[in-house]
């Protein structure tokens, strides 16, 4: 039995205090100390405790009569805990008789706090100094029982975290790992919901990409401007927001509320970022609890916002190389394939012309010696067009001199040889006097989209002239491929691409957007058609200097 040595009118016992020291919270060891106090010493009615934790502010009280609940929160609202643990009364003045405030410090003044006793007479100098004591004890248990539990809520996000960034780094299935993520960021953050936001450059929008909340299915298809609502500003700005009263926040949009049926209480959003740029923002809503987001769960939805952003940034460049790969393929199938075609076209027509011709000079030479000299003249000229077009395609496929000497020798060899071959179609170059040096890259894509309109003109236009021309002007330089056959309807053909399968205008537009060069192509039935490459010098230098850089 314990008392204040002074009168036997209170008392408690250890196993009271055992009670209340093995409380499993802060707030549950003040209350049951607080009880104690109530029923033990019989001058106190009522009672309330404030205590500013290391982690947070605790509060409880019991027995105080209606009527003088405001007088408790006026106390409550006058009373502003400070670093130092000093006094903070000195704008409230207690109504005498029936109250009395006593200070409750730790031994060692780690924490703060109040208490605020209602009586029913006044309290002894022994009584005053016994409750002294109990509050400092109760003060600091109640200060290590949080610290304890702080520690471990720490110990197990640390975990969660853990957990969050293996998953993200192990696995390329993104949407998935995200998902998941989300579950877990609102585990953590003891929240109702858990989204992530990415931004669509190409609309100004930024979309839900991962959602943990029971109203997930409504809001798949929802999008916002990325100006708009707290992700909005969060998304402009960079700066992570936490947001307790979203109904009075300017910056709070109700859409997303209106179009989910959910009901924002408080928010915590932080932005996603890579290497400076930002790419979307991740939030958590409704903390459970009357409680609200803390600066310890902003610092871990920062960490997690972070390893999120890698993972993004990493799938998207693992889908980029996949695309790149997959248009590599798709390229080598088709100079594969038109390889055999010109090779069944061209050199194996040829070849099997002069097998013909070999056997049917055969049996002149038994029947009509006199007619040999002009078959064999035949053979001959057979046989050059088959190493010439050979050649050509050798050319087409490798052509040295572009690497050599650049593109001005390139096209001139080409067109000579193009020329050299065809029976009906007149090939022309013109060159421009400064055609500027390229790096190497660039003289290729321009070689190489040069190829195919010409080969497009050769296959589809039956022209009869088709002319190559560069063009140097104050801005930039041009190429130009144009041919005065047939023509054809460049919507029509647009349109019926997904069923048509040829990919050869595409390729066009794709190599020249590699090298920030603008394609117009230019057609009517009847009336030709003229392609125009024009590359500005400001893309030229930018190109240079990646290739220096290279
Ligand atoms: N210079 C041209 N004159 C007339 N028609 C053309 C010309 N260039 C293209 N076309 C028309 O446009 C269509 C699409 O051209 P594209 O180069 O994309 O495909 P393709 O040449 O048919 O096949 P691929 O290039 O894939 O081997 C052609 O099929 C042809 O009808
Ligand atoms: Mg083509």
């Amino acid at each position: 039995m314990l008392n204040t040595g002074h009168s036997d009118s209170f008392a408690f016992t250890l196993e009271d205090l055992r009670w209340v020291l093995e409380a499993e919270s802060g707030t549950a060891l003040l209350q049951t100390g607080l009880d104690m106090i109530i029923q033990t010493v019989p001058p106190i009615m009522g009672g309330a405790l404030l205590l500013q934790t290391s982690s947070r502010q605790l509060q409880v009280q019991s027995g105080i009569p209606a009527d003088a609940l405001d007088i408790v929160e006026a106390w409550k609202t006058a009373w502003r805990p400070s670093q130092q643990g000093e006094e903070h009364e000195a704008d409230f003045t207690l109504p005498p008789d029936q109250w009395v405030a006593l200070p409750m410090q730790s031994y060692r003044h780690l924490v703060a706090g109040r208490a605020l006793f209602y009586v029913q007479e006044p309290l002894t100098q022994e009584v005053l100094h016994f409750l002294q004591n109990l509050l400092s004890i109760l003060a600091h248990y109640a200060n290590i029982i949080e610290e304890n539990r702080a520690a471990r809520r720490y110990s197990q996000r640390l975990e969660l975290l853990f957990d969050i960034t293996r998953a993200l780094t192990e696995t390329l299935d993104l949407q998935g790992v995200l998902s998941y993520t989300m579950q877990l960021a609102a585990t953590a953050m003891d929240a109702e919901a858990a989204s992530l936001l990415l931004a669509d450059p190409k609309t100004n929008e930024l979309y839900f990409y991962a959602i943990h909340s029971t109203q997930r299915d409504r809001l798949v298809n929802v999008r916002l401007q990325n100006n708009q609502g707290i992700v909005g500003w969060v998304y402009q700005t960079g700066e992570a927001v936490i947001c307790d009263d979203p109904a009075n926040d300017p910056r709070f949009s109700q859409v997303v509320d209106e179009r989910s049926g959910f009901v924002t209480r408080n928010i915590l959003c932080v932005p996603l970022q890579v290497k400076g740029k930002r790419i979307g923002v991740l939030e958590v809503l409704n903390k459970h609890g009357d409680e609200s987001f803390t600066e310890e769960d902003k610092h871990l939805l920062m960490t997690l916002a972070a390893e999120a952003a890698i993972a993004i940034e990493n799938a998207r460049l693992y889908q980029n190389l996949r695309e790149e790969r997959d248009r590599i393929m798709r390229i080598q199938e088709d100079v594969r394939r038109e390889l055999a075609r010109t090779l069944h076209d061209t050199t194996v027509q040829l070849l099997s012309s002069i097998v013909m011709s070999v056997s049917h000079a055969q049996k002149l030479y038994e029947r009509a010696p006199e007619l040999l000299p002009d078959e064999l003249r035949n053979i001959e000229d057979l046989a050059q067009r088959a190493m010439l077009s050979t050649r050509q395609l050798l050319f087409e496929l490798r052509p040295v001199v572009l690497e050599t000497r650049g593109l001005g020798a390139a096209l001139e060899a080409y067109i000579q040889r193009l020329d050299e071959i065809s029976r009906q179609t007149r090939f022309i170059l013109d060159l421009c006097e400064d055609l500027p040096d390229l790096p190497p890259h660039v003289a290729q894509t321009l070689f190489a989209i040069v190829q195919e309109a010409i080969n497009n003109a050769i296959k589809h236009a039956q022209a009869s002239t088709i002319r190559v021309k560069t063009v140097c002007t104050d801005e930039g330089m041009e190429v130009l491929v144009e041919d005065d056959g047939k023509g054809f309807d460049l919507k029509k053909v647009q349109q019926s691409y997904d069923v048509s399968g040829s990919l050869g205008l595409i390729n066009m537009y794709e190599r020249a957007n590699l090298i920030e060069a603008s394609l117009t192509i230019e057609s009517e039935v009847g009336k030709g058609t003229r392609i125009q490459i024009v590359l500005p010098y400001e893309s030229l230098d930018r190109l240079r200097a990646i290739a220096e850089n290279r």
